[in-house]
């Protein structure tokens, strides 16, 4: 979508995050898997992940959506719609956003999930965006929430060392400040990928018999090599992409926030950029890759940092499953 031409932007007025707190860290691995430290950090930068022991995404949810309401004191009914972006949905309906509406009492606000893997905050995004500068509804709530422990094999060494649970919440509210939030938006689809990363069972296609349990079809599959080639140039180029359309150098980025799959794919897409180490947000080694959580999770840990400044030019670019991949133009609008 180009650079908008509507009245209204969407502005980031809120987030908050929930981490469970139980850590698995590269020993844990070592004890259950043929693996080691050093070959997962250097091959994927992760040191250790949080995992949600009891409990779904939901609470996920819910717990993002308390802090948020803790630090920014936000009346949950003033919330228009909502939007749960996840690849781990408590179930496959009623929708994730219902069932975190029923658990915070929320009556005034409509919503739905989203599936776009481990690009779904950014579509979500792009949906937030689009309700706003239309004019159709002020605050939107996107939900960036996986709980990916339950869909990993933790038999597969391929797999199960790479993934983490977390939620959080991020608030789109109106401004009229057309230099102010989402400034512009490339998003990609290309469905030949769906081979290559993917869960088989439980769906319409495969539903869930005791074979599809045998075949371990309820977990991720991923062709890792594939996937990595294709995720360094997709993620290079669109971020590429954003900076050149909007005759952003360098120097003009604060920061480039990127899906949080593998060290090595984010440090590729920074230096198609040509940007510094220093303006890259990277939380993979605390939380491995969180799916729909980790950019909004790096916002905001970079927020509490003090390092993310209000005006600050961001460059949120991702890449996964579908294949789906993106990259989004913002102004952080949080003093
Ligand atoms: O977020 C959604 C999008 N996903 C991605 O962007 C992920 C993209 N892919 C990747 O990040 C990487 O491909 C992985 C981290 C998944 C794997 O890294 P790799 O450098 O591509 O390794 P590989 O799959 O080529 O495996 C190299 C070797 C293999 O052994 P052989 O066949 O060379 O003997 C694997 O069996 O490493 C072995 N291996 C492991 N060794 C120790 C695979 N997993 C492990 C492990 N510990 N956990």
């Amino acid at each position: 979508m180009p650079v908008s031409e509507t009245k209204y932007n969407a502005k980031i007025s809120a987030f908050g995050k929930f981490l469970p707190e139980t850590v698995y860290d590269n020993a844990y691995f070592e004890k259950i898997v043929d693996t080691n430290d050093e070959w997962i950090v250097s091959r994927t930068g992760i040191k250790e992940r949080r995992i949600l022991e009891n409990g779904a995404t939901s609470d996920l949810g819910v717990g993002a959506i308390q802090d948020m309401v803790k630090r920014f004191n936000i009346d949950l009914d003033t919330i228009d719609v909502m939007i749960v972006a996840t690849v781990t949905p408590d179930m496959l309906f009623p929708a994730t956003a219902c069932v975190i509406m029923d658990k915070l009492g929320m009556k005034k606000t409509w919503g739905y999930d989203i599936l776009a893997a481990c690009s779904s905050f950014l579509f979500a995004t792009s949906q937030a965006r689009s309700f706003i500068e239309a004019g159709t509804y002020k605050r939107v709530l996107v939900i960036g929430a996986d709980k990916m422990s339950s869909i990993t094999d933790y038999t597969d060494r391929n797999n199960c060392i790479l993934f983490g649970d977390a939620g959080t919440a991020i608030l789109y509210e109106r401004t009229e400040d057309k230099n102010d939030g989402v400034l512009d938006e490339t998003l990609y689809c290309d469905g030949s990928g769906g081979k290559y990363l993917y869960m088989l069972g439980g769906g319409s296609l495969n539903p869930p018999t005791h074979e599809t349990v045998d075949k371990k079809m309820h977990y991720i599959y991923q062709d890792g090599k594939a996937v990595f080639k294709v995720a360094v140039i997709g993620m290079a180029d669109v971020s590429f992409e954003i900076m050149k359309r909007n005759n952003l150098k360098p120097e003009d980025v604060a920061f480039l926030v990127p899906h949080q799959a593998n060290l090595r794919i984010i440090d590729a897409t920074r230096k198609r950029m040509g940007v510094d180490n220093s303006k890259v947000m990277i939380n993979i080694d605390k939380y491995g890759n969180t799916t729909a959580a980790t950019i909004p999770l790096c916002l905001i840990d970079y927020y509490d940092m003090g390092k993310l400044k209000k005006g600050d030019n961001l460059v949120l670019s991702s890449f996964g499953a579908g294949y789906t991949w993106g990259g989004i133009y913002l102004k952080w609008s949080i003093d």
